[in-house]
């Protein structure tokens, strides 16, 4: 058993990641701001990774706002690194999206800023490149007014946060180095979708229409629309398929 702070434990993926290493039998510290922690001022941060073995970086920043992002993941993995060596943490396994390698702009460019400044700091840290969640499609209806939704219409490979959430628990509970090389790890759903046609599933039992649209107004909508942001070739898939995880919800 060892002890892990999940930094964004309450969030979309840090609910999950909480119960998968509660399951498995490990010590869990709660790190959010509804649990008196903030890792962007610092509040609480050296107490609560008291005797942490691992950091479980899964915390975000709420909106798309490329600036805003990054100068919320800028910060946090300073915080991070730094209260987490003071504290003798070994290693950080963190959350990132798949296609920061090629994002130019928005949230997932701020992403790449996440990886590279936490990359950069003292403690070892081990990425995990997802998809977008299943849970995001609900996100992207709750983010528009009224009863008609835009969604843009570009391929996606959606995975469940739960999925996520073990995959992402196998690697911060991995002991060994990467082997030099190695491509980033990368978690996806089991079968390519098109955003909009997920968000219709969702949308009929919320009682939204969903209209598709082309990408254009999104930060790199031709990159998405011609796959990538889509898993690569070494990149482990695994369901529920959206329309699975959706009947398991109802
Ligand atoms: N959404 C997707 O489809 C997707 C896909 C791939 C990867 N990811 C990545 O997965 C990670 C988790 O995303 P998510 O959608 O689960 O996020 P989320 O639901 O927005 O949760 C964010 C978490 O961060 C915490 N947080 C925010 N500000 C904080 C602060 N100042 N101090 C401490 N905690 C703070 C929040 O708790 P409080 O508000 O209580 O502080 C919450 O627990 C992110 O890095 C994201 O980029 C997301």
């Amino acid at each position: 058993m060892s002890r892990f702070a999940v930094a964004g434990a309450t969030g979309r993926l840090g609910r999950h990641v909480v119960d998968v290493l509660t399951e498995r039998g490990h010590e869990v510290v709660p790190v959010a701001r509804a649990t008196g922690v903030d890792i962007i001022t610092g509040e609480g941060l050296t107490e609560a990774l008291t005797g942490v073995e691992v950091i479980v970086d899964v915390a975000s920043w709420h909106s798309s706002d490329q600036e805003a992002a990054t100068e919320f993941f800028r910060t946090s993995a300073h915080n991070l690194q730094e209260a987490g060596r003071a504290a003798g943490v070994g290693r950080i396994a963190v959350a990132s999206i798949i296609g920061v390698d090629k994002a130019t702009a928005g949230f997932i460019a701020a992403k790449k800023v996440h990886e590279e400044l936490l990359l950069s700091g003292p403690i070892p840290v081990r990425i995990l490149r997802a998809a977008q969640f299943h849970e995001f499609v609900g996100q992207l209806l709750d983010w528009q007014q009224g009863d008609v939704a835009h969604v843009p219409a570009l391929p996606t490979q959606l995975v469940a946060c739960r999925t996520v959430a073990e995959a992402l628990v196998d690697l911060a509970t991995d002991q060994d180095a990467p082997t030099p090389g190695t491509p980033i790890p990368e978690i996806a759903g089991p079968r390519r979708e098109i955003l909009a046609e997920a968000a219709r599933l969702l949308g009929t039992r919320r009682g939204v229409e969903v209209v598709p649209v082309d990408g254009s107004g999104i930060p790199d909508a031709e990159i998405a629309a011609e796959g990538g942001f889509l898993p690569g070739p070494h990149a482990t898939l695994a369901g529920p398929t959206f329309r699975e995880w959706l009947d398991t919800r109802s």
